[in-house]
C-alpha cells in the first residue's frame, strides 16, 4: 500500500491540543445558535463569534486574513444557494433562510474546524430535508474511519447516500488534514475516486469531513469576491463539518456537540 509521506501523524501532545481546539470550535457553534433569527445580519453573527473567540476563548479565528485574497472576516456564513466560503456582510436573514456557519479556531497553535446548518425561523420543507440528508452524509462518512480503511470509503458512503436521495455532491472543495496548519494533506474527497483508495488511514491522523450537497446540479461558480461559491443553478446547498481523529480502533470526533449525543442511532 502506497504511503503518502506528507500526512502527519500527531503525537499524543498534539492530539490533546487538537481536542482543545476542536472543543472550542464546537462551543462557538453552540454559542451562536440563539442569535440565528430573522432580522440578524451575517456581519452581526461574525462580530459575535469574533468577540467570543478572542475574548472568552483567548483563541484566534483562523479565517481572518487567511488565503489569497485574504479572507476578510472571522467566520464563513453561507446562505441558501451559497455552497461555502460566504463572506459575512450586511445581508439580513429572513424567515426560512438556511445558513451554514463554519468556525475554525486556533488555540495553542492548533486548529479546530467545524460547521453546521441553522435556519432563521421555520425552515422550508426542501431546506430541512437537504440539511438532514447532508448531516447523515457526514455521519456515514465518519463511520468509515478506522485504521486500515481507505479514504475512498468516505467518499463512497457520502456519494451513495446523496445520490439515493437525488442530490448531487460538490467536487471542487473537499475535507483536509488539519493540525498546526489549517489545510494539510490529505484531501478528503466527498465522492468516490480510485485514487483515494490508495491511501490507508492510520492512528494519529486528523482530518475534516465536510460534505457539500446540492439540491440541483453539482456545478458551482465563484463570485467576483473570489471566495463565495454558489450553485450555478441557484438551487439550495447544505454543508456539515467535523474534525476527526483516527484512533486505535475507530474514530474520535474532536468537534462533537452535546446535541449530537446518540447520532449513530439515527442513521
Ligand atoms: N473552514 C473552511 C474549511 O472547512 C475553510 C474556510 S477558508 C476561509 O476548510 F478563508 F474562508 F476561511
Ligand atoms: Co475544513
Ligand atoms: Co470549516
Amino acid at each position: 500500500m502506497a504511503k503518502t509521506p506528507d500526512i502527519t501523524i500527531k503525537t499524543p501532545e498534539e492530539i490533546e491540543k487538537m481536542r482543545v481546539a476542536g472543543r472550542l470550535a464546537a462551543e462557538v457553534l453552540d454559542m451562536i445558535g440563539p442569535y440565528v433569527k430573522p432580522g440578524v445580519t451575517t456581519d452581526e453573527l461574525d462580530r459575535i463569534c469574533h468577540d467570543y473567540i478572542i475574548n472568552e476563548q483567548q483563541a484566534i479565528p483562523a479565517p481572518l486574513g487567511y488565503g489569497q485574497p485574504p479572507f476578510p472576516k472571522s467566520i464563513c456564513t453561507s446562505v441558501n444557494h451559497v455552497i461555502c466560503h460566504g463572506i459575512p456582510g450586511d445581508k439580513v436573514l429572513k424567515k426560512g433562510d438556511a445558513i451554514n456557519i463554519d468556525i475554525t479556531v486556533i488555540k495553542d497553535g492548533y486548529h479546530g474546524d467545524t460547521s453546521k446548518m441553522f435556519f432563521a425561523g421555520e425552515p422550508s420543507v426542501a431546506g430541512k430535508r437537504l440539511s438532514m440528508i447532508t448531516q447523515q452524509c457526514l455521519y456515514l462518512g465518519i463511520r468509515q474511519v478506522r485504521p486500515g480503511a481507505k479514504f475512498g470509503d468516505i467518499g463512497r458512503a457520502i456519494e451513495r447516500h446523496a445520490h439515493a436521495n437525488h442530490y448531487s455532491v460538490v467536487e471542487e472543495f473537499c475535507g483536509h488534514g488539519i493540525g498546526s496548519r489549517f489545510h494539510e494533506a490529505p484531501q478528503i474527497l466527498h465522492y468516490y475516486s480510485k485514487d483515494s483508495d490508495k491511501i490507508s488511514m492510520e492512528p494519529g491522523m486528523i482530518f475534516t469531513i465536510e460534505p457539500m450537497i446540492n439540491q440541483g446540479k453539482r456545478h458551482l461558480k465563484i463570485l467576483p469576491d473570489q471566495w463565495t461559491a454558489v450553485t450555478k443553478d441557484h438551487k439550495l446547498s447544505a454543508q456539515w463539518e467535523h474534525t476527526i481523529l483516527v484512533t486505535q480502533d475507530g474514530f474520535e470526533i474532536l468537534t462533537l456537540r452535546a446535541e449530537e449525543a446518540g447520532w449513530q442511532d439515527h442513521l
